[in-house]
């Protein structure tokens, strides 16, 4: 089946790309409005895509009434953003935190998070995610009217007590256990870990 995507309607792209390129990792975006409210919210068109400059990507459409959606505004109005990583004992409040919420509404009273002052970037990290990533913005990409994206210097890494291994720099396989997402409401562990044999190319890390 081959589908060319200029003929398709623009819902059935989507599906198809969410659908195919699986499991996305999740950026669960923490910012505060302009009148101090805490939101937080999940994006998967997200990932990191450099370590020299340290860069993220975060990709934003519209909230169903058509606005910007609120942590959009946030990165425009500050030029400053938190990526908090959510893992199996987070998901729960990840996925609810997506709800479209006014703006005086915070995700965080919402689902029982903490807000917890950055070190880096004026906006809050989420106190019970596994690592956090402080991030300003590098620059904003405009694709039209109903697509945005975000690219966002890494500034600082936070992560909780026991995923980072303070020696090696190692990320503990036992103590972070992300998720993915997958489609709607449907996401993925990362339990069946496993290698393949035969050798790396150089500059990938063992
Ligand atoms: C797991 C997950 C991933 C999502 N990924 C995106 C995304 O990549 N881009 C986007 O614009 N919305 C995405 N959404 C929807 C937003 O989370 C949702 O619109 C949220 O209400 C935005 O909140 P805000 O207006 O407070 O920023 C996703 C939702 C879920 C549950």
């Amino acid at each position: 089946m081959d589908l060319e995507l200029a003929r398709l309607p623009v819902l059935e792209r989507y599906k198809l790309l969410i659908g195919l390129v699986i499991p996305r990792p999740i950026a669960w975006v923490s910012t505060w409005s302009e009148n101090g409210v805490a939101n937080c919210a999940p994006f998967s068109f997200f990932n990191v895509i450099s370590e020299e400059p340290p860069l993220c990507i975060v990709s934003f459409n519209r909230r169903s009434d058509g606005a910007m959606k609120h942590t959009l505004k946030n990165i425009r109005r500050t030029g400053e953003f938190v990526v908090n990583l959510a893992d199996e004992g987070t998901a729960n409040a990840m996925h609810a935190s997506s709800a479209e919420l006014p703006e005086s509404e915070s995700e965080f009273t919402k689902t029982g998070l903490t807000p917890v002052p950055a070190k880096m970037v004026k906006h809050p990290r989420i106190g019970e995610a596994a690592a956090s990533l402080e991030c300003r913005v590098e620059r904003r990409i405009e694709f039209g009217p109903e697509r945005e994206m975000v690219i966002g210097e890494i500034l600082l890494i936070h992560a909780r007590e026991g995923v980072v291994d303070p020696e090696s720099r190692r990320i503990s396989e036992a103590n972070y256990r992300p998720i993915g997402r997958l489609f709607g409401s449907r996401y993925s562990t990362t339990r069946q870990r496993f290698n393949l044999p035969g050798s790396l190319p150089p500059g990938e890390l063992p």
